[in-house]
C-alpha cells in the first residue's frame, strides 16, 4: 500500500509566510501519520515558477525569471529546513520545481493526450480560438465581470477584487479547454465520491459552482506576451496557461511522462494523490484539474482537501499591504517549532478560517504545552527517578496490597485508566483521519488532564513516605509513564521533536514515529526500563517580554521592508525564549505546574512534580483583580483550635472598628506566638465561612512551597498601617 500527499506549489515571486507554512505543517502531519502506519508515503511540495507574475517580479528585481525562482526556492528550502519540514527532518520527499526539464516533458505529454481527446459530448477537448477579456497576473486567472471592480475613472482597467491591482486586457489568439462539456461528468464524480472534495462544506461549494454552468477556459498565451512558461507542443508561438501546467506538477514530479522520474519515484506506484490546498485555490483543484485529467484519461486524485485561511487576530485577511502577515523569522525566533505546529492544528478548525495572534500562541504554549504535556512528562519522570530509582516500576498491585491501595483512593482496577486511554486513542485516530486536527488534539489533552488528575489525587509524594504503599506508588507511576508512551506515539505526527524528546527521556531507542498508534497495547511498557535524563520540554514563554520584543521586531521589519529580504538574517530557533522563575509562586494545583528552567539553569525537577510551583495558565483583566479587596492586617491574637491540628484561630486588625476572626490552615508550620503583631496580607471581601464551628471572616495570603505545600506567610518589610489596600 502507498500514500501520496501534496501541498500546492508556491508562487516563486514572493517569500513564504504563515499561510504557506500551515499547508506544509498539515501535509507533514498527515505524511508522518501514514508512515507510522507502515504505509510507504510520498510527500510532495515545491514551487510554481512560470507565468507573467514571476516574469514581472524578476524584472522588478533585475533578475531573470529563473534567477528569481532560484532566489525564492533558496528561501523556501531554508525555511522548510528551519521548521523541520524537509527531507533531512523526515518531512517532504521531494521539492518540485516547475522549471525542471522533466516537468516540461510530462506536461507536454498531458497536453498532447488532452489535445487528442474528445469531450463527453464528442467535441475536441482543446480548440483554438480568440480570447478577449481581463486577466489578473497575481491570481494567474481570467476574471469575469463579478470578479473585478470597475475603475474609478473611465478608460482605466478594472481592478482585481482580491489583489486590488489593475487587470491586464488580453485580446489574442488562444487555445481553449472545453470545460463547458465536463459539467455533468464532474457532477457525477462528486456524487459518486462524496469524499472527493473535503470537508463537506467545500464539496457543496464546488458542486454549486459547477451546477451554475462552466465556461471554456483559455489555456495558452501568445509567447510574445508570456514567454516564461512551457511551450504548447507543436505550436511554439504559444505558452501554456500557468494553471494547466502547474497542476500537472503533481503527476510529473513522480514520473508521468518521464521514464527517469518513473523509476526514481513512480507515478504508477503512488498516484492518486491527496491534494491539500487552501480554499482560495479549490476551484482549480476540484474543477479544472479533474476535467484536465478526464480529458487526458488519467485517474482522478484520491481527494482534494481544502483548509481555511489564516486571518489576523481582528479577523482581517493577512496581507502585506495591511502589514498584518505573520513573519516566519519572527515565529522561528520566539517559538519552538512544535508549539507552532500544535497551535496551528489546535487553533484552526480544519476547513474554516482561523485567527492567528502571537498572544494566543504564547497562551497555548504556556498552558497546553509547558503546563500541560511538558509538565506531565517532567513530573512523571522526575518521580520515577526519585521514588523508583530511575526505573519504570511494576504496574501490578498484589492481592495482599489491594486493600491498602484502595484506602488511598487509588483505583486498583488498571483497566479503568487503560480503557479510557484506549477509547481516547480510537477517537483521536478517527478525528485525525478526518482531518479534524483540533478535535483530535482536544481528545489527546483530555488524556493529559485525566492522568494529571490521577497523579494529583494519588499524591505519590505522600505514598512515597509509606513503605507499605510502595506498590500503590509504583502502579500510579507506571500508569503515568505508560500514558506518556502512548501520547508520544499519538502526538508524534503533530509534534515530532517534542515526542521524540519525551521518548528518549522515557529511556527508549528508535522513534515514536515508527509505531502504529492503532496497534498500541496497554502494558507493553517494560518494567525496569531505565529512564533517560529528565529535561524540560517547553520552557514557559514570558508573554509581556516576548510580545514587546515581537512588536519591536515588527516595527523594525516594517521600517526595513523585511518581508522582501532573503532569509540570511533568519534567526536560530528559540534561543532566547525566556522562562519563568521556578520558585515562590503560590496557589494552584500541581496539575498546573510547568516544566521550566530558571536563570541558574535549574531543570524542571521535583518542584514541578509536586504542588507549589506552577505556571500562570490564564490571564485576568485588571477589573477582575480589583474585585479582590486585599488589606494589610495585624495579628492581634493567635491560638490553636482543639481537635483541629491544622488550624489556627487568629484575630486580625485590618483597620476596621472590630478585628476580624480568621482561620488559617498553618498550624503545622507556625507556632501561634510567632504570629503575634505580624503584619500580613488579608483577602478582606471573601465570603465568610464556617470551619469547625468557627466563622472565618477572610483569608491570609501565604506562598505554598515545596513537596508538601508548606505555607510561608506573605508579610511586609516596611512600616504599613493596618487596613492599607494592596493593589
Ligand atoms: N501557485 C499556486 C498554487 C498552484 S498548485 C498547483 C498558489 N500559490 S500561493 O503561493 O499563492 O499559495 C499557495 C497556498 O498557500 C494556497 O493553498 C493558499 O491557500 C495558501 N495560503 C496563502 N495564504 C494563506 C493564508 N493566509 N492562510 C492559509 N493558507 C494560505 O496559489
Amino acid at each position: 500500500m502507498t500514500f501520496y500527499v501534496t501541498t500546492p506549489i508556491y508562487y516563486a515571486n514572493s517569500l513564504p509566510h504563515l499561510g504557506h507554512l500551515y499547508t506544509m505543517i498539515v501535509a507533514d502531519t498527515i505524511a508522518r501519520h501514514k508512515r507510522q502506519q507502515g504505509i510507504e508515503t510520498f510527500f510532495l511540495t515545491g514551487t510554481d515558477e512560470h507565468g507573467i507574475n514571476i516574469e514581472r517580479a524578476a524584472a522588478r528585481a533585475g533578475r531573470t525569471p529563473k534567477e528569481q525562482a532560484d532566489y525564492v526556492v533558496n528561501y523556501f528550502k531554508k525555511m522548510t529546513a528551519e521548521f523541520g519540514l524537509d527531507t533531512d527532518h523526515g518531512g517532504y520527499d521531494m521539492f518540485m520545481r516547475t522549471s525542471e526539464p522533466f516537468h516540461y516533458e510530462g506536461v507536454s505529454e498531458l497536453w498532447r493526450r488532452a489535445a487528442k481527446a474528445k469531450t463527453p459530448k464528442g467535441n475536441d477537448a482543446i480548440y483554438k480560438g480568440r480570447y478577449e477579456g481581463w486577466f489578473c497576473a497575481p491570481c494567474a486567472a481570467y476574471k469575469t465581470e463579478d470578479e473585478y471592480a470597475k475603475p474609478a475613472q473611465a478608460g482605466d482597467p478594472p481592478t482585481c477584487l482580491i489583489h486590488e491591482t489593475p487587470l491586464d486586457r488580453i485580446a489574442e489568439e488562444s487555445y481553449f479547454f472545453r470545460l463547458s462539456d465536463y459539467a455533468e461528468a464532474l457532477l457525477a464524480l462528486y456524487e459518486s465520491r462524496p469524499d472527493f472534495v473535503q470537508p463537506e462544506s467545500r464539496n457543496n461549494e464546488v458542486t454549486a459552482f459547477v451546477r451554475g454552468g462552466l465556461q471554456d477556459l483559455s489555456v495558452s498565451r501568445l509567447k510574445s506576451s508570456v514567454s516564461w512558461g512551457v511551450p504548447v507542443p507543436d505550436d511554439p508561438d504559444h505558452t501554456m496557461y500557468v494553471w494547466f501546467e502547474a497542476l500537472t506538477n503533481y503527476i510529473t514530479a513522480i514520473g508521468f511522462g518521464n521514464e527517469e522520474r518513473e523509476r526514481a519515484v513512480g507515478f504508477k506506484k503512488f498516484w492518486p494523490a491527496l491534494h491539500l490546498v487552501g480554499k482560495d485555490i479549490l476551484r482549480f483543484h476540484a474543477v479544472y484539474w479533474p476535467a484536465f485529467l478526464m480529458a487526458a484519461g488519467v485517474e482522478q486524485p484520491r481527494a482534494v482537501v481544502a483548509h481555511g485561511m489564516w486571518l489576523d487576530p481582528n479577523g482581517r485577511k493577512m496581507s502585506k499591504t495591511l502589514g498584518n502577515t505573520v513573519e516566519l523569522d519572527v515565529l522561528n525566533r520566539y517559538f519552538p517549532i512544535d508549539a507552532i505546529r500544535y497551535f496551528c492544528l489546535r487553533e484552526m478548525v480544519f476547513g474554516q478560517d482561523g485567527r492567528f495572534g502571537y498572544e494566543a500562541l504564547i497562551d497555548r504554549t504556556n498552558s497546553d504545552l509547558a503546563s500541560g504535556l511538558g509538565n506531565l512528562s517532567s513530573r512523571t519522570l522526575t518521580m520515577i527517578s526519585r521514588y523508583t530509582d530511575g526505573r519504570v516500576p511494576s504496574g501490578v498491585i498484589s492481592e495482599d496490597k489491594l486493600l491498602l491501595a484502595k484506602r488511598t483512593g487509588v483505583d486498583t482496577d488498571e483497566t479503568t485508566i487503560s480503557g479510557f486511554i484506549e477509547h481516547a486513542r480510537d477517537q483521536f485516530l478517527q478525528h485525525l483521519e478526518a482531518f479534524a486536527f483540533s478535535k483530535a488534539l482536544e481528545v489527546a489533552w483530555s488524556v493529559v488532564a485525566r492522568v494529571d488528575k490521577m497523579i494529583s489525587d494519588a499524591k505519590p509524594w505522600e505514598l512515597a513516605k509509606d513503605e507499605n504503599q510502595k506498590q500503590t506508588l509504583s502502579a500510579v507511576l507506571y500508569r503515568a509513564a505508560e500514558t506518556l508512551r502512548w501520547l508520544c506515539v499519538l502526538l508524534y505526527p503533530v509534534m515530532p521533536t517534542a515526542t521524540q524528546e519525551i521518548w528518549m527521556q522515557l529511556g527508549f531507542g528508535s522513534s515514536p514515529g515508527s509505531l502504529d498508534p492503532a496497534k498500541l497495547k496497554w502494558g507493553e511498557l517494560a518494567e525496569g526500563t531505565s529512564i533517560g535524563e529528565v529535561k524540560p520540554l517547553f520552557p514557559r514563554i514570558d508573554k509581556a517580554k516576548t510580545m514587546a520584543e515581537i512588536s519591536g521586531k515588527e516595527q523594525e521589519a516594517g521600517a526595513a521592508g523585511r518581508s522582501d529580504r532573503l532569509s540570511s538574517d533568519v534567526q536560530s530557533p528559540t534561543s532566547d525564549v525566556q522562562s519563568q522563575p521556578a520558585s515562590g509562586t503560590a496557589g494552584a494545583s500541581p496539575a498546573m505546574s510547568a516544566a521550566r528552567e530558571d536563570g541558574s539553569g535549574r531543570q524542571a525537577t521535583e518542584a514541578d512534580a509536586v504542588p507549589g510551583a506552577e505556571g500562570i495558565t490564564s490571564f485576568i483583566d485588571i477589573t477582575d483583580f480589583t474585585k479582590v479587596d486585599l488589606r494589610v492586617g495585624e495579628v492581634l491574637t493567635a491560638e490553636r483550635i482543639p481537635k483541629a491540628d491544622k488550624l489556627l484561630l487568629l484575630t486580625v486588625d485590618i483597620g476596621e472598628e472590630k478585628p476580624r476572626q480568621i482561620l488559617a490552615g498553618i498550624a503545622q508550620y507556625y507556632e501561634p506566638e510567632q504570629l503575634l503583631r505580624r503584619k500580613i496580607a488579608v483577602v478582606a471581601n471573601l465570603k465568610p465561612r464556617k470551619l469547625r464551628g468557627y466563622e472565618s471572616q477572610g483569608m491570609l495570603l501565604a506562598a505554598s512551597v515545596g513537596d508538601e505545600g508548606k505555607p510561608v506567610i506573605a508579610t511586609f518589610t516596611e512600616e504599613v498601617p493596618n487596613g492599607a489596600r494592596l493593589k
